[in-house]
């Protein structure tokens, strides 16, 4: 099997010779403070070796979880939000077919809830499981996230009210912290089946716990070949791998190089419409480790070539503050050609037995071409294809570039204190019992 790559020299070209390569030293101390425990946040480390560090047992308890979902339940919400949301969904959407809510059901329907309070959503999705045979997987580390606790509620009571409490015991799951938390109190108080988010190991940085196993597992996908993924690139990302052979640690050093150039804005770019949620989880996962203390890179992400026929003016021709990195994906799962027409009415007889992949393959070089003419460095990550094994790795990349160049930046990389803000605010508005003074404060604010 090989691994993914990195390829940045249509990065390098704008920075003076040798400013990547300056950051070696840099990346191999951040490198060592993550190895060492000696980083800031390093209470937070507990995803750096959890591929080699997963079981084949707990591995096998996921399975046999999801599998009793699978048996009896036509559909499953996975309710949470942030890191208890993104990653399951970036890597089911990844790997299921595009239309699987419109074929025949070969396993229960993945929905995601908690995420949002829509009263419309929840409604609609209320409406959508009523009479239906449903399982619920409730995520939550803290136990208490406003979003995900609503949604719980709603579903828990639903569930039991059309399965009787017996049987809605069979079919809820608990995923969230070994002790504390209201999702905890819930899950013993009740006897759900339970895993447990360890507590040195972040939200953003949880795909590859229990609170992304067992949605993926659930949805039919092999997550022993996801794990090995990330167990490959754990490997290929060590302390010990040379800077030039390390794809995280080359990846942390470009990015931070383009940062001190001037380039604040970082796009994440994909050509396959399946990475969509991989847009989304980098997104937080980039965003909540290193934008704090008036720095870091502001995340942003498209999917071409549908955005190209909307931000792609802007990325071309704006303000040249970005850089651009796309996930390329060397071969498509599926076979497609561009068929040849006797009437040629469309002029496009040109493409005639090309691959459609042929076409997007086009459009992305000509893209690249045309934004490093624009002014956009551009670095690529190139995945063989979109499986499990591939999106293991890529998932493992990410984390461990964002570890290194969290560090690199000087931030601690596994905290979010300015999430909490928002929250204190709605808490107070709301009265929740507690929040009296800054009740009291804000409303005096508003007037
Ligand atoms: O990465 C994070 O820590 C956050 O995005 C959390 O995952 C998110 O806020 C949800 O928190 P919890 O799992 O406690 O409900």
């Amino acid at each position: 099997m090989e691994n993914l790559k990195l390829e940045f020299n249509k990065a390098a070209q704008f920075l003076a010779a040798g400013a990547v390569e300056s950051y070696e030293p840099k990346a191999k101390a951040a490198l060592e403070a993550l190895e060492n425990g000696t980083c800031k946040g390093n209470d937070f480390l507990g995803w750096l070796h959890l591929p080699s560090e997963t079981t084949q047992a707990f591995l096998d308890d996921v399975k046999a979880t999801a599998q009793v979902l699978r048996e009896n339940c036509e559909a499953v919400v996975v309710a949470g939000i942030g890191g208890s949301y993104l990653g399951a969904r970036a890597v089911i959407e990844c790997l299921e077919n595009t239309f699987s809510w419109l074929l025949p059901a070969k396993g229960p329907r993945i929905l995601f809830a908690g995420n949002n309070i829509g009263e419309d959503y929840l409604s609609e999705l209320i409406g959508y499981l009523k009479g239906k045979k449903f399982g619920v997987i409730n995520i939550s580390k803290s136990g208490t996230t406003t979003e995900t606790a609503i949604t719980f509620r709603l579903l828990k009571k639903m569930c039991e009210d059309q399965r009787g409490k017996e049987e809605a015991k069979k079919v809820i799951v608990a995923i969230t912290d070994a002790k504390k938390g209201a999702a905890r109190t819930t899950a013993d108080k009740e006897g759900y089946k339970s895993f447990v988010i360890p507590d040195n190991v972040g939200g953003r940085f949880s795909v590859l716990t229990p609170v992304g196993l067992l949605p993926i597992a659930c949805a039919g996908f092999d997550i022993d070949q996801l794990i090995a993924g990330a167990q490959a690139m754990e490997a290929q990302t060590a302390v010990d791998v040379p800077f030039c052979e390390n794809p995280s640690a080359m990846y942390a050093a470009v990015r931070n190089a383009l940062y001190a150039a001037g380039k604040k804005i970082e796009i994440l770019a994909n050509f396959q419409p399946k990475l969509h949620f991989m847009n989304e989880w980098w997104k937080q996962l980039y965003g909540e480790s290193e934008g704090k203390d008036g720095k870091g890179i502001f995340p942003a992400a498209v999917d071409f070539t549908t955005d190209l026929h909307s931000m792609g003016q802007w990325i071309q021709d704006g303000e040249r503050t970005i850089f651009e990195t796309v996930i390329s994906v060397s071969a498509p799962n599926q076979c497609l050609e561009v068929p040849s027409d006797e009437e040629n009415l469309d002029g496009l007889n040109f493409l005639a037995g090309k691959r459609i992949d042929q076409v997007n393959k086009m459009a992305e070089l000509g893209t690249q071409l045309a934004h490093v003419d624009g002014g956009v460095p551009n670095l690529r990550i190139v995945l063989p294809c979109l499986n499990e094994y591939y999106v293991g790795q890529l998932i493992y990349f990410f984390e461990k570039g964002c570890g290194i160049s969290g560090e690199i930046l000087g931030v601690n990389t596994f905290n979010q204190p300015g999430v909490e803000a928002y929250k204190k605010n709605m808490f107070a508005l709301l009265n929740k019992p507690g929040y009296e003074a800054e009740s009291k404060a804000i409303q005096e604010r508003l007037g």
